[in-house]
């Protein structure tokens, strides 16, 4: 077993530089399925997530040469297969549809896992698809897309504002017969790189970022040269980490403006931010002010940030409320949280937590991929050893995160092996 052991109590000091956005990463990389053609695309986060999907595409017969760490060369020139099988499973996998269906007019692909945050339906995706003329069924795990040869476009109005459906009928969209217009898409900064992406290979999409994309089908697309934005989450969980231990970081390779709605929550909460074209300094001496936060689609407030804003009111002066738009599961760290002596009631999408003047180290569970990165900066701040187990739900989305940790100073190490502190049993 693999777990992460943090001393808490040291601020954090130094620079860390951000990588590549995954949630762009596990949308690109299926998305050259189909382009006829070598796209190098660079800044690929060197995280699970990133290789299992780079494994599926060569278990289907794309050529893929490394040029460094965060290069890749991708060749799907070859791929004659329109099945997926993995035993892996991550969300991002049904991107696969939409980029088969784009390149073959059909596909069968695994319905996906990821995170566990309650219910994780794909209703709309499979809705644009019908309504492009693809048979959609889920058959035996798998969901299976009939075509025929070529999709034709059409008008999809999203019922949920949807990051995987807009990008899953994007891809579909993209080498269809037509005009396709989806209307209420959702506007995460990495479905406009995914857009820019698929422009850069010869498509032809306008409106990404806004609630009308409109995707003109093209005949094919051509290789070429792409670099990955930086991930926004894990910027935001790093200035949210200096709010839970204190201290003083700079972040580099960051968009800020892709971040707006988190620094603008940390300032209220009492930390300083300075911002310049491409880094942001975060600061946080004093004692922290409780806040409340509501997660909205972007640009609101990203519910991938809840596990780490949370770990940090748990320090802060006064109450603070979260109010839960989007998963249904997303408060799973709450329990972990109170073996360290957090306050924090949760009752259906809302958690109330009363700030308290210290938290302490305890054995805890990573549950999912932003509850795992919460209790790193819960451990953080705790007095005392901080075990955390399941690390690998962490390792599916931050690169090198002990690493980048370690860097800023922090007291973290990554253990293999029998645990030999587990006061889990302790009674
Ligand atoms: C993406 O998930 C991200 N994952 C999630 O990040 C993120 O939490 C989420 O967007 C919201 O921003 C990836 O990009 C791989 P949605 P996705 O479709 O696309 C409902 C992380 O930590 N819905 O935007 O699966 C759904 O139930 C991960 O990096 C339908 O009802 O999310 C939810 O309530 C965790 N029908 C809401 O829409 C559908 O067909 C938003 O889901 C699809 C979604």
């Amino acid at each position: 077993m693999i777990t992460y052991v943090i001393e808490g109590g040291t601020p954090l000091d130094g620079e860390v530089t951000i990588s590549g956005a995954k949630n762009a990463a596990v949308a690109i990389i299926p998305a050259t399925l189909m382009v006829k053609g070598v796209c190098r695309i660079e800044n690929i986060p060197q995280i699970s997530d990133v290789s299992v999907m780079l494994n599926v595409l060569k278990s289907m017969g794309a050529s893929i040469q490394t040029v460094n760490g965060h290069t890749y060369d991708i060749d799907c020139s070859n791929v004659d297969t329109c099945s997926v099988h993995t035993k892996e499973r991550i969300r991002a996998s049904y991107y696969l549809a939409g980029a088969l269906l784009g390149r073959f007019g059909k596909g069968v692909v695994p319905m996906p896992g990821g995170c566990d945050l309650g219910d994780r339906p794909v209703d709309q995706h499979l809705k644009g698809f019908r309504a492009m003329g693809a048979e959609v069924s889920i058959q035996n795990g798998n969901i299976v897309a009939y075509g025929g040869t070529r999709l034709h476009g059409a008008g999809i109005y999203l019922d949920v504002v949807s990051v995987g459906a807009t990008i899953n009928i994007m891809l579909a969209a993209t080498l269809a017969d037509g005009l396709t217009v989806i209307d209420n898409a959702a506007k995460e900064p990495h479905i406009v790189d995914v857009a820019n992406f698929l422009n850069s290979m010869g498509a032809n999409i306008t409106g990404a970022g806004t609630d009308v994309i409109k995707i003109r089908g093209v005949e094919e697309l051509h290789g070429g040269f792409y670099s990955i934005i930086p991930d926004q989450i894990e910027a935001g969980t790093y200035l949210a980490a200096v709010g839970a231990a204190g201290g003083r970081v700079l972040l580099k390779n960051v968009i800020p403006k892709h971040l707006d709605s988190i620094t603008a929550k940390l300032e209220e909460a009492g930390m300083s931010i300075y911002e310049n074209d491409d880094s942001i300094l975060a600061e946080r001496n004093g004692p922290l002010k409780s806040i409340n936060i509501k997660t909205m689609p972007y640009p609101g407030f990203p519910t991938d940030m809840v596990p780490q804003l949370a770990a940090m009111l748990c320090l802060a002066d006064g109450t603070s409320y979260i109010n839960e738009g989007i998963w249904s599961n997303r408060f799973r760290f709450a329990d972990e949280y109170k073996r360290m002596g957090a306050n924090i009631q949760v009752s259906s999408k809302i958690a109330i937590i009363e700030g308290s003047k210290e938290i302490t180290g305890a054995v805890i569970k990573a549950c999912d991929l932003r509850a795992g990165a919460g209790m790193i900066l819960a451990g953080l701040a705790a007095r005392g050893q901080t075990v955390i187990e399941d690390v690998y739900h962490i390792e599916r989305g931050y690169e090198h995160i002990v690493e980048k940790f370690c860097g800023l100073g922090a007291r973290i190490k990554r253990v293999i092996g029998p645990d030999k502190t587990d006061f889990r049993g302790a009674v």
